[in-house]
């Protein structure tokens, strides 16, 4: 799923970032990737990702890895 149209970034590309570059908060993510340098619209998507990515969000986030928890 696209998170950020301006830069085409995805939850897995924000995923990555965290995984595989330490990525740890939204001005490095926005550094690495462009997340969040143009309309702005993008912010609290990329930050509950990156949250999630983080361990730090229970809402289950963009990607629908834990949708199925709470029934
Ligand atoms: S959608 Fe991310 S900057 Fe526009």
């Amino acid at each position: 799923m696209y998170i950020c149209l301006c830069k085409g970034v995805t939850c897995g590309a924000i995923r990555s970032a965290v995984n595989e570059q330490g990525i740890a908060n939204l001005r490095d993510l926005s550094r690495n990737l462009g997340v969040a340098t143009q309309c702005g619209k993008c912010v609290h998507s990329a930050r509950q990702v990156l949250n999630e990515a983080l361990g730090a969000c229970a809402t289950g986030g963009c990607c629908g890895a834990s949708t199925e928890a709470a029934a």
